[in-house]
């Protein structure tokens, strides 16, 4: 009985192991609503969509603001500043993917915030972008 076993559960782990990680890549782990609601919460006020759209659209001492990738108004695919490949829209309403994962939120915005401000991104800021972001509809 256990040598019917044994081989095939090494493979049958395996299978598991690769489709967790398929699946991980592109894991919608939460909404755009909920991702507000964290940065809001942490920095203690809501998010205010004005002085998101502010700091999206500025340039904040260097080369590049937000729009210079994602375009002043970030409802359709932008063109990557440098290497000039698309980015995604950022809007949810015109992208379903936008801010799903919260690893990829976290990761672009520390990435982005470096590139154009210099420095992170507060809590208070991403609040305000995706305040501003989710106020863009069709
Ligand atoms: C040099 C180009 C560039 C600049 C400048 C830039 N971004 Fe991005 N951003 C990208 C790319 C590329 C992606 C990945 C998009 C994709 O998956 O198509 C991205 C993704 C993001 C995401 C993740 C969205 C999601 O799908 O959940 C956020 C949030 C974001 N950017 C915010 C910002 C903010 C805020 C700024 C300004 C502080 C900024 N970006 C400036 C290139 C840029």
């Amino acid at each position: 009985m256990t040598h019917l076993h044994s081989q095939p559960l090494p493979h049958l782990l395996l299978a598991l192991t690769l489709a967790t990680a398929a699946l991980t890549v592109h894991a919608a782990d939460t909404t755009p609503a909920q991702q507000l609601q964290r940065f809001s919460t942490e920095a203690g006020a809501p998010g205010q969509a004005d002085k998101g759209r502010v700091l999206f659209t500025t340039r904040h001492g260097g080369e590049w603001s937000c729009a210079s990738c994602h375009g002043q108004l970030p409802v359709a695919a932008g063109k990557h500043a440098s290497t000039g490949k698309a980015v995604d829209a950022l809007a949810p309403a015109f992208n379903p993917q936008a801010f799903t994962d919260t690893a990829k939120v976290d990761k672009w915005f520390r990435r982005n915030c470096k590139d154009v401000m210099q420095r992170e991104c507060t809590a208070a800021e991403k609040a305000d972008v995706l305040a501003w972001l989710i106020t863009l509809k069709r």
